[in-house]
């Protein structure tokens, strides 16, 4: 399978697919969000120095997430999907670096999506800590049981900088230092665009169908 790149604003739907593409393709699914939440969970002095900055919805330093990615990536030798970076232009051009070195090919996936859907989606958004999210506004996206994760049966919870004034910080980081990561890709003719305003369903297909081409 080709090795994914999601570029997206924040509640596109990066997490979701990515977690679906995990279990039906076998993929290995890195996310820096999920990272640095699971440094907070277990107070290490990485989680103390990024909670509140993450509370807030600001970027965290390029090289703490540079150097998360670059121990994990290719390690399990299965295809990957990174979720949440590259970032930033400086991110993008140092994971170009280490895919060299590793010779691996990928495609970036932009998941675009409207602010306002985006932000509707938030407001239902339930994480659990194994990654796995949920919406309990959205028939489709609610778990079986009411707040309790599907798949290892743990407690769901609301993400701290799931309100919108820290949403509004997130999606604007990402007009102003992630959407000119699309020109760069762009030139490298990796790049194609989803539509995903759509339901969860459509848009999983319009995915299969491109890592299949
Ligand atoms: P991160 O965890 O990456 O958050 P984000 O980019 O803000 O993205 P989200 O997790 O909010 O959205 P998602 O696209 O995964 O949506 P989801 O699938 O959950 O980053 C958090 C923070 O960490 C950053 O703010 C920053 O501080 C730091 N950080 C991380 N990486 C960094 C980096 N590289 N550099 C610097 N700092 C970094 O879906 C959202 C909701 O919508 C869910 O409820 C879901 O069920 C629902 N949903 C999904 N698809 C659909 C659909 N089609 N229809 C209806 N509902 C849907």
């Amino acid at each position: 399978m080709i090795n994914i790149i999601f570029i997206a604003p924040p509640a596109a739907g990066k997490g979701t697919y990515s977690k679906k593409l995990e279990e039906e393709f076998g993929y290995s699914h890195l996310a820096t969000g999920d990272m640095l939440r699971e440094a907070i969970n277990l107070k290490t002095p990485l989680g103390l120095k990024v909670k509140d900055i993450m509370a807030q919805g600001k970027l965290v330093d390029d090289e703490i997430v540079i150097n998360l990615i670059a121990e994990k990536l290719g390690q399990d030798g299965k295809p990957f999907i990174l979720d949440g970076f590259p970032r930033t232009l400086n991110q993008a051009e140092k994971l170009d670096v280490l895919l060299e070195k590793l010779a691996k090919d990928y495609i970036v996936i932009n998941l675009d999506v409207k602010k306002e859907v985006a932000l509707a989606r938030i407001q239902g958004r339930l994480m659990c800590s194994c990654g796995k999210s949920y919406n309990a506004l959205i028939p489709s996206l609610k778990p079986k049981r009411e707040g309790i994760c599907d798949v290892c049966g743990q407690k769901l919870i609301k993400r701290e900088d799931d309100n919108e004034e820290s949403f509004l910080i997130r999606y604007n980081s990402y007009l102003e230092k992630t959407e000119p990561i699309i020109n760069y890709y762009s030139q490298n003719q990796k790049l194609v665009k989803i539509d995903a305003s759509r339901s969860a369903q459509e848009v999983y297909q319009d995915l299969i169908e491109v890592i299949k081409w």
